[in-house]
């Protein structure tokens, strides 16, 4: 049986997971994305370009592993096919290398505008990344969604298609104002039909023979549909255990769970963010730490580490420890918090995070404040090498975290990092 592994982010997303899959994939075969659709943005540098990848997985750029999108992913074929022509100038991506769900559900154009529709004419918006997510598990909930599956077939398609357009009539009158959109669609679809397999049934093989498999998270912990800051979350369960329901595979047989956060905490989009940092300093972190969404480059909320949020994650997704990013961008500060409780108005000092969204919204962190270090940290090494402060810092984090650092990113590089 081979092993296998799950990375999700314990955060609002954005943690860095891609460093972390790159430093453990060498010993992996398949590399799934198991939830979540083009929301998520990753930026990668392959021979000398930069690249933004949406759907398919950090793994990608390991020439020899498998790539798979498992049930749970939602799936726009114009984004997909944008990637693999994209990718194909560097690495090969045949249909033996990439397998996509035929259960996974289609994103259509139709998806897409409604998403925009509801954010903009929505007096408290979510902040979605307008790409549809939303609707398309709406749909697939409702059980009118369209399936990978149904898509790939040409007369299937089009019955889908027809049906909906005599059952709605927004739907027909967006169809007919669009053809540009549709044909794309098309295109796209026609394009992506040649890599669609029975993935999980193939993924289940490959660990009965003994391959590897890391299943990648997108977005994070805290924006998980159901444990997350509802309504403020994203539409899919962003936990480690929701790649054993994307898989279709037996939750026992997770040999381990990762998690990545950085050590303070951003969020895109609106919703509760306790130790957001509202002055001038958090303008300072989003400078230095480029915190721009990959995907919508909308400028990140910046705050403090919430160890709170932390051990809810560690609780929520039984984390064997935490790969924690950007140690880097708190060098020079003059003192860094870290929220180690909440207070709320009327029940007090909260020590365990509230899964009541009422509740959380009125609670104000309680920090506890740390002296920074002034001189730059080493890139790379053991943590023995960091100055004092950042010593004490990290294992601060880790007592108040309840969960075992991993390793600590220094820097943009895939080797900038340091270890216990
Ligand atoms: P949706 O996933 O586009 O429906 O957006 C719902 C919420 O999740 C919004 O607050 C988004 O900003 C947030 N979100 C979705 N994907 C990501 C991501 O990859 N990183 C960070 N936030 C995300
Ligand atoms: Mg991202």
């Amino acid at each position: 049986m081979g092993k296998l592994s799950v990375i999700i982010g314990t955060q609002w997303g954005d943690e860095g997971k891609g460093k972390w899959v790159d430093k453990i994939a060498h010993d992996i075969d398949i590399v799934c994305r198991f939830q979540g659709g083009n929301n998520a943005g990753h930026t990668v540098h392959v021979g000398g370009k930069k690249h933004v990848f949406h759907l398919l997985p950090n793994g990608v750029l390991h020439e020899g592993k498998i790539i798979a999108l498992t049930s749970g992913v939602v799936i726009d074929p114009r984004v997909l096919m944008r990637e693999i022509k994209n990718l194909r100038e560097h690495v090969s991506v045949t249909p033996e290398r990439l397998w996509i769900s035929t259960l996974a559900h289609v994103i259509t154009p139709w998806h897409v505008y409604l998403d925009t529709k509801s954010e903009e004419s929505a007096k408290n918006p979510i902040g979605t990344t307008k790409r549809g997510i939303g609707p398309t598990y709406a749909e697939r909930d409702l059980r009118n969604g369209m399936r990978v599956e149904t898509m790939a077939r040409p007369e299937k398609r089009k019955e889908w298609l027809s049906k909906r357009k005599e059952a709605d009539p927004e739907f027909k009158t967006f169809y007919d104002q669009n053809p540009a959109l549709w044909k794309e669609f098309e295109v796209s679809a026609a394009f992506i039909a040649d890599y669609i397999c029975p993935a999980e049934e193939k993924i289940r093989k490959g660990l009965k023979e003994g391959q590897n498999v890391l299943c990648e998270g997108a977005q994070g912990t805290m924006l998980d549909i159901n444990h997350g800051t509802y309504p403020f979350v994203t539409s899919s369960s962003t936990l480690a255990s929701q790649a054993a329901v994307s898989l279709g595979i037996d939750p026992r047989k997770i040999d381990r769970i990762l998690g990545v956060g950085k050590v303070y905490a951003t969020r895109v989009g609106e919703g509760p963010f306790p130790t957001e940092i509202h002055d001038q300093l958090g303008q300072v972190l989003r400078e230095r730490g480029n915190e721009y969404g990959a995907t919508t480059k909308r400028p990140r909320r910046c705050g403090w580490f919430d160890a709170i949020a932390m051990r809810f994650a560690n609780e929520v997704n039984g984390l064997d420890g935490v790969y924690l990013n950007k140690l880097d961008i708190l060098s020079g500060l003059e003192t860094i918090k870290v929220a180690v409780a909440y207070k709320h108005p009327t029940l007090g000092v909260l020590n365990e995070y509230p899964s009541s969204s009422e509740v959380l919204k009125e609670c104000k962190p309680v920090y506890e404040t740390f002296k920074a270090w002034q001189q730059d940290i080493p890139r790379q090494g053991s943590f023995s090498k960091l100055p004092g402060a950042a010593r004490d810092f990290l294992l601060k984090l880790e007592e108040f975290s309840r969960c075992r650092i991993l390793s600590v990113g220094t820097g943009v590089d895939r080797e900038d990092f340091l270890t216990p």
